[in-house]
């Protein structure tokens, strides 16, 4: 898999390239990173790439020009090295929220560009004639692109076979199917017992089954607590059975033990209508 850059601080990038999983996983050739710099592509002695906005009003544009020759620059050493054209995605707050499913569709890809804006962001003639698709890390506006674009290949990398040491660990993590698309439940490491704060005992008990139910429970929990319409997302798609629909309904008192199942929501009383009172 191979991630072109575009970016004005290509050193932004030894983070996921030299460390870590994702640094092990690059030195074995498993991805590959190429940054691109648009003052590379600029033909003025100060290698302008920003310039005032028309219309006036505070901050400066990233130029169309020098980001449209990186981004033809990349894809002619993606064609050179025998890939197809890239997907070619802008980080932007405007953008469409990058999530657990953006990170396994890139996974299964065979690469992307990724523009990093910076400053006010980037002339929106540049995004309508080169950009396929926006990315946004969340609902915060950072200063450019680039630990977007960090966030987004980690995400991604993790994903490719044999970058895990433990095969199974992404399955185990928030969101996978595996997990139902839930919140994962916590975790503990040695000590038994930290500052008084003993491990919980379902986790000490071997008993897999036990320690299996415990952690689901857990999940449901967080879940319901911090992301409920993760519970709704699991139950539309028949990912919650019995015993899950039991203890959600416990933690929420709605269980009826008469009949085993959870207490149907009483429907809102009918609003009055004017011709009820005749
Ligand atoms: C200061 S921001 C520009 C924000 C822009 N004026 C706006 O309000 O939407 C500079 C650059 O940071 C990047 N950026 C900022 N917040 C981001 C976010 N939440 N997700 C992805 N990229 C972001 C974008 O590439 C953007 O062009």
């Amino acid at each position: 898999m191979r991630f072109d850059v575009v970016t004005l601080f290509p050193e932004m990038f030894g983070v996921v390239r030299d460390l870590g999983v994702t640094g092990r996983a690059h030195a074995q050739g498993r991805w590959s990173l190429h940054a691109w710099n648009p003052r590379d592509f600029t033909h003025d002695v100060h290698r302008t790439v920003d310039d005032r906005p028309y219309g006036g009003g505070p901050g400066m544009v990233m130029m169309a020009g020098p980001l449209e020759a990186a981004v033809n620059a990349a894809q002619e050493a993606r064609a050179a090295q025998g890939l197809g054209r890239a997907p070619v995605a802008l980080l932007a707050p405007v953008g469409r929220r990058y999530d657990q499913a953006g990170a396994e569709s890139l996974a299964a890809g065979d690469g992307i560009i990724l523009i990093c804006g910076r400053y006010e962001g980037v002339d929106q003639r540049f995004i309508d004639r080169c950009v396929t698709q926006e990315i946004s890390l969340g609902d915060f506006v950072l200063s450019g692109g680039e630990i977007a674009a960090l966030a987004v290949i980690d995400a991604a990398v993790r994903l490719l076979p044999g970058v895990l040491n433990d095969g199974d660990s992404a399955l185990q993590d928030s969101f996978n199917d595996t997990l139902s698309g839930l919140l994962d439940s916590p975790h503990y490491t040695r000590p038994e017992v930290y500052e008084g704060e003993p491990v919980p005992a379902a986790l000490l008990s071997g008993h897999h089954a036990n320690i299996a139910r415990w952690r689901r429970e857990r999940s449901l929990a967080l879940t319901v607590a911090r992301r409920p319409e993760l519970i709704e997302s699991a139950r539309a798609r028949g990912w919650l059975d019995k015993a899950d629909e039991r203890y959600l309904a416990e933690l929420t008192g709605t269980w009826d033990p008469a009949s085993e199942t959870p207490r149907r929501k009483r429907k809102p009383a009918r609003p009055a209508k004017a011709s009820d009172a005749s």
